[in-house]
């Protein structure tokens, strides 16, 4: 079996990383593909809960390779502290963890950047998790960035730094009227980390294209949500990785062509959240929206900054938008449990915009703030499914409102989750 790719499909923190969690243990290989530490998937499982932001959530199984693609941007010392985390846990890493030559670094010049380009930004401001990501994928498409490879060998990141430093403090100085880096004092302190990290840097493009060719199983990490995608989302609130987090970006985050993509499983959450700024047209300002972020096992706040995510309806046209873009094969349906309580379900099945009603995502986000929802009231079924392992012995509220999700995304709804622990997941139908 080649490769599977797992997708967020609404705005991030579908629940990525638990599905990941499950389904790696029919896989060989687990890899993140695009992004870095903006994401944050949370696994728990038998040696506690952990949020991993770079290092792929299939990690915990002791016999599975964990890739870090070169569709990556790495934060050295992120990352650094990540593996030092899980080694101290009892996760060991060495020979199974490897990151590619390819991937690109952020830099402090990212993270300063992108903090004061929020406040530039003043009302315009996305709302990023200031970790440096967006600009240090501007800088990789504007050809000035660093790569892992320059970060290991100690004489080219001598080099690459004697242009990039002056360079950036350019950038600072005029642009930001901030203060200019010392060059020397970033040089000893990354080659410091390229060291640490040299045993695990590798042509992961070779070890994928072996797999697959011993006929492995690669197990694909999406991050973020389709909606946060910078060509389908709702740009500018938009996250800036390039490749793309869509299920098309795994084959260029890896290093391989897609028609080895087997599989791709859309992850929904069982109602709609988001962080950071941008419309969201379910989004609840009244007490359900309370209920969805306060009332689960696990509250909706962000697992990289600790934000309170924001709670609304499923809206349908995002999910049917997503599933299209990413051509899913299979879908993922998560927290069901979180709507236990409530008598009566809604999901949006369309926009009143400007006195019209809209199918489809449209390409203005000044339109699509102004976007009502047009709701269809579904029955709750108030009972408590958190303990619930098969699909039949859901009440039949809850089976009938999977089947319509399933009917809007126009794939299987084969994994449904109803509580945090990894045993608190349904598996309705297989995956591949
Ligand atoms: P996972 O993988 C939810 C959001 C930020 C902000 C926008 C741009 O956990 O689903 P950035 O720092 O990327 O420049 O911020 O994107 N964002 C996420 N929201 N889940 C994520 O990842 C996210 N990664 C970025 O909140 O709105
Ligand atoms: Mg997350």
């Amino acid at each position: 079996m080649p490769a599977i790719v797992v997708v967020g499909g609404q705005w991030g923190d579908e629940g990525k990383g638990r599905v990941i969690d499950l389904l790696a243990q029919k896989a060989d290989i687990i890899a993140r593909y695009s992004a870095g530490n903006n994401a944050g998937h949370t696994v728990i499982n038998e040696l506690g809960e952990f949020r991993l932001h770079l290092v792929p959530a299939g990690i915990f199984y002791p016999d599975k390779i964990g890739l870090i693609g070169n569709g990556l941007v790495v934060d050295p010392p992120v990352l650094l502290g990540e593996m030092g985390n899980l080694e101290a846990r009892g996760v060991s890493l060495r020979g199974r963890l490897f990151l590619s030559d390819r991937a690109h670094v952020i830099m402090p010049w990212h993270r300063l950047i992108d903090n004061l380009d929020e406040k530039l930004r003043g009302k315009g401001a996305i709302g990023t998790t200031g970790r440096g990501v967006g600009p240090a994928f501007a800088d990789k498409v504007a050809r000035a960035g660093l790569r892992v490879t320059d970060l290991i060998d100690p004489q080219a990141l001598r080099e690459t730094l004697s242009f990039l430093v002056p360079y950036k403090n350019a950038v600072l100085e005029k642009l930001y009227g901030a203060e200019p880096l010392s060059l020397e004092q970033i040089y000893a302190e990354y080659a410091d980390y390229g060291s640490r990290l040299a045993p695990f840097v590798t042509d992961i493009n070779v070890l994928a294209r072996d797999a697959l060719a011993r006929g492995q199983t690669l197990l694909l990490e999406g991050a973020q949500g389709s909606l946060l995608d910078l060509d389908a989302g709702t740009y500018p609130y938009v996250t800036s990785s390039v490749p793309a987090s869509l299920a098309a970006g795994a084959a260029i985050g890896i290093g391989f062509g897609p028609t080895q993509i087997s599989t791709v499983l859309g992850v929904y959450k069982a109602y709609t959240t988001r962080v950071g700024n941008g419309p969201m047209p379910t989004e609840l300002l009244d007490e359900t929206g309370v209920l969805l972020r306060e009332g689960g096992p696990r509250p909706e706040y962000g697992a990289t900054t600790g934000r309170p995510r924001r709670c609304g309806w499923f809206d349908a046209v995002v999910a049917r938008y997503s599933a299209r873009l990413n051509g899913l094969t299979a879908a993922a349906l998560i927290r069901l449990d979180v709507l236990d309580r409530l008598p009566a379900i809604k999901v949006c099945t369309a926009y009143r915009i400007d006195g019209r009603s809209v199918e489809t995502i449209p390409a203005s986000t000044a339109a699509l703030a102004r976007a009502q929802p047009i709701y269809e009231e579904l029955p709750g079924w108030q009972q408590d499914t958190s303990g619930v392992r098969r699909f039949q012995d859901l009440p039949p509220e809850a089976r009938a409102y999977v089947q319509r999700i399933e009917d809007v995304l126009g794939a299987p709804v084969c994994l449904i989750s109803v509580g945090p622990e990894r045993e608190q997941a349904i598996l309705a139908k297989p995956i591949v």
